[in-house]
């Protein structure tokens, strides 16, 4: 079968398809015929040994997927060939067939095309976990979401939104705060052209922002920090800027303030429970259509390289998808 495969650490340039042997199904896994495989911005980090979690090449890129059940592995219940799922396994996706642990997998609800479900798990699961179990988020509270035509902001922005928040997108063009507001924002900041704080401080009516939702870092956390309001949180999600912050932390007494890490993967190994409630709401609001889970495009798995570029150069809106089978 067809792979995408990361023979030794490097740029998306040293990726490579090839043909592989397919899994084999042990006891308790499923094995999955992927339809579609979607990319992460921290898929062009582990390919070039940059993230917390380093596989030993070689190994194929892609923590999601979705499409049907090949095989169901001996004592697999609640599983059968042809049901189509969803799954998330940090890498391993970009391939034929995936072997996977069946209590790693959820069914897709009926009304949910596979495509949308394939880029559900990490940038939906993680926004949600961020605003609810991180940070508590109420309704009527602000909130302001760094790089939010991205994956995971888009979905920050729409979870935000479907919490009741008052959403404020900040990004770097007018062409991706236009996309932001039609998935929920009602307010925008362009961080490239705009005074950040000047502006977050104005759409406040000077109080400062209730949560800022960061997966950008650099330059951008301490002034989102010194826009946050009495009380405020601000999430650290990632640092898709390359520059980890190191903010003064006397911002945080004079602020009263909390700045509160977000670790989706740690979440779902620690808090199983908490985590298929999260799970089980997505897919709910999604098969609803509360969420737009918005493809930005799907490329054959052999275009590989521009699916790396469209992320690596700031461009994608939403998910970017690697199509690997037949969505029938
Ligand atoms: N904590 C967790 O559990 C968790 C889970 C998933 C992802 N993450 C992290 O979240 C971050 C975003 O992931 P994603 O998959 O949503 O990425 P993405 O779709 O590529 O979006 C990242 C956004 O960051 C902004 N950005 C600023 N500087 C950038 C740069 N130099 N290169 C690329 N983008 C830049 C861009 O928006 P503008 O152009 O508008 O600035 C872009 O839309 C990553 O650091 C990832 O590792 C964390």
């Amino acid at each position: 079968m067809k792979a995408l495969i990361c023979p030794s650490l490097g740029p998306p340039e040293t990726l490579i398809v090839a043909d592989v042997e397919r899994p084999s199904a042990k006891a308790g896994e499923v094995v999955v015929d992927v339809v579609y495989a979607a990319l992460n911005f921290f898929d062009t980090l582990i390919i070039e040994g940059k993230y917390q979690l380093k596989p030993e090449p070689p190994f194929s890129p892609a923590g999601e997927f979705a499409g049907r059940v090949a095989v169901a592995g001996p004592g697999v219940t609640g599983f059968k060939v042809g049901d189509r799922v969803m799954g998330a396994t940090g890498y391993g996706a970009a391939r034929e067939q995936i072997a996977i642990a069946a209590n790693r997998l959820a069914h897709v609800p009926p009304g949910l095309p596979l495509d949308k479900a394939a880029g559900l798990a990490i940038a939906y699961g993680t926004s949600l976990h961020a605003l609810k179990q991180r940070a508590e988020m109420k309704p009527g509270e602000s909130l302001a979401v760094l790089g939010a035509s991205g994956g995971v902001g888009l979905a920050a922005v729409e979870i935000g939104a479907a919490l009741g928040a008052r959403v404020i997108a900040c990004a770097s063009s007018d062409d991706k705060l236009e996309f932001a507001r039609r998935y929920g924002a009602s307010e925008t900041v362009n961080y490239a052209t705009e005074d950040f704080r000047a502006r977050l401080k104005e759409i406040t009516g000077g109080k400062g922002v209730d949560v800022v939702y960061d997966p950008v870092g650099g330059a951008m956390t301490e002034l989102a920090l010194r826009s946050l309001a009495w009380k405020g949180r601000l999430l650290v999600i990632g640092f898709a800027s390359g520059e980890i912050p190191k903010p003064p932390l006397n911002l945080t007494l004079l602020k009263g303030c909390d700045i509160r890490g977000v670790y989706w993967g740690e979440f779902v190994n620690r808090e199983p429970e908490a985590h298929r409630d999260n799970m089980s709401q997505l897919l709910s609001w999604a098969e609803s259509s509360a969420l737009s889970v918005h493809v930005y495009a799907k490329f054959p798995l052999e275009a590989y390289l521009q699916a790396f570029e469209a992320i690596a150069k700031r461009q994608a809106l939403g998910k970017v998808l690697l199509q690997v089978g037949k969505d029938l």
